[in-house]
């Protein structure tokens, strides 16, 4: 707390407690701006971040600047005392849209005014997902498998926090008061709450164990990349440029959700082998995740984050586009004419009781696309992890459902679709949705697995220590000190 008050006394060497990138030195009324929104910030994480955890000192990474050597500093700190930077890609000067109505003009620097509250519901509504996801996680610290796996999850948590700065940092310089009313609004709600909730649905979720933990950083921190990847591709230069120096944060988030589930499978892979087993209560009695409840938690989790996409059809997504505020993955290495005027997609709906493809103009489709392309990257990521139980002469997969499985948006939303894609009755889904999702006994199950193993080098019994520490520390490494 002593460090709480210091921070709002006023005179503070900005430069050195906010490492930037955007001359705050020099501009005083973001300061200003900044000088009253850190505190309101720093009382956020206290009351919502990571519980009792404050005095904890945390082997982490921090950003002080934007160059090679600069953008990943090693060293042990407290994390309410975390420095978190404003940070954007340098600026090329030359940069122009690449897309949509304004292609070939140069990237703007300022907001157009037409496009003023389009762009601001876009950050606010990227900026919300950020707090939410340290909320959703604040509890986990109290069962982590190993030091490691805790400081793999604080070093998430910090950065969430920084990419809500960075949110943040756009909101106050470029959008006036209504943009500090903003940045005000996103310390406010909360996730879960349901007379203040996180904007999208999937970041009211609890996440309430490190399965889906792990889960909800492969596949819905994949899904952040790929929204971030979009707004990279932006007209509007300096949110490009923020979102740029995001991605290289969440790449880290997505290998911490990858190699977390690729550790429990070898654990798990590991007993059924040596003792022989494949009945999942057998495997369960070993006090480790059977593989059929793996499956359910990746029916979960993957078709809760597709839903994140939004509707297949969108005129929203249409206007992001054609006003050159939202572009495609990887916008610049397509080629076509970049402005999908009578481009086609195709999407897939309901029809007489079967799923069948459409093709719809291009240019509404964009959700969908994006979705797609998220899928693509999703299902290498499960085809790595499936190397585990084939080198262990195990014959059972982790598949992907359908992208129709538990949809609650789109076109899928209100019909009942089994992980294969074929659409049922109510009464079939009922009858077998028990054996696709995670239900309260799977829940309580790998709730009973989580204890607190905080000694170095050890792990718990359900998940397979990492092939190599952090920064090539060695695994037993102490990456939290608790005095
Ligand atoms: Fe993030
Ligand atoms: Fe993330």
């Amino acid at each position: 707390m002593a460090e709480l008050s210091e921070t709002t006394q006023q005179s503070i060497d900005y430069s050195q407690r906010i490492p930037n990138n955007v001359d705050l030195t020099n501009d005083r009324a973001l300061q200003r701006a900044l000088e009253h929104w850190q505190p309101a910030f720093l009382h956020w994480w206290d009351e919502t971040g990571p519980v009792n955890t404050s005095q904890l000192q945390v082997y982490l990474r921090t950003a002080v600047s934007v160059d090679r050597e600069g953008w990943a500093n090693f060293g042990y700190v407290r994390m309410p005392e975390y420095r978190w930077g404003i940070f954007l890609t340098p600026q090329d000067e030359h940069r122009k849209i690449n897309f949509g109505d304004h292609k070939g003009e140069p990237a703007w620097q300022e907001i157009p005014g037409e496009y003023r509250s389009t762009l601001r519901r876009i950050i606010v509504t990227q900026g919300d997902t950020e707090p939410a996801s340290v909320e959703q996680q604040k509890l986990l610290g109290a069962t982590c498998p190993s030091l490691y796996d805790l400081r793999n999850l604080f070093q998430v948590n910090v950065e969430e926090g920084r990419h809500l700065w960075a949110m943040v940092y756009l909101l106050h310089r470029y959008f006036g008061r209504d943009g500090r009313e903003e940045a005000e609004a996103l310390l406010q709600r909360r996730s879960g709450d349901p007379n203040n909730p996180r904007i999208l649905t999937a970041f009211n979720e609890k996440t309430s164990n490190w399965l889906a933990f792990f889960m909800f950083t492969f596949f819905t921190d994949r899904d952040g990349k790929f929204q971030l990847c979009a707004l990279a591709e932006s007209g509007f230069d300096p949110l490009a440029r923020t979102t740029r120096f995001m991605l290289t944060e969440e790449a880290h988030h997505m290998f911490v959700g990858e190699s977390g589930i690729a550790r429990v499978l070898q654990r798990t892979c590991e007993v059924m082998r040596d003792k022989k087993l494949s009945d999942p209560a057998q495997v369960r009695a070993q006090g480790v995740i059977d593989l059929e409840t793996l499956q359910r938690f990746v029916n979960f989790h993957y078709s809760v984050t597709l839903d994140l996409y939004g509707a297949d059809i969108s005129s929203n997504a249409a206007s992001f586009y054609t006003g050159g505020l939202k572009g495609r993955y990887e916008e610049t290495k397509i080629n076509d004419d970049h402005s999908l005027s009578e481009a086609h997609y195709t999407v897939q709906e309901v029809e007489n009781g079967k799923i069948v493809d459409r093709q719809v103009p291009a240019l509404t489709a964009l959700n969908a696309r994006l979705r797609d392309d998220y899928t693509r990257e999703i299902q290498a990521g499960i085809d790595r992890w499936n190397r585990i139980p084939e080198t262990f002469g195990i014959p059972v997969r982790i598949t992907l459902p359908h992208s129709a499985f538990h949809r609650k948006i789109g076109n899928f939303a209100g019909h009942y679709i089994s992980p294969e894609g074929r659409v049922l009755s109510k009464e079939e889904w009922e009858r077998h949705s028990p054996e696709w999702l995670p239900s309260d006994e799977d829940h309580a199950f790998v709730g009973s697995l989580m204890g607190r193993v905080v000694e170095p080098g050890r792990f718990a019994n359900w998940i397979a220590p990492p092939a190599r520490g952090i920064k090539n520390l060695p695994i037993e490494f102490e990456y939290v000190r608790f005095s």
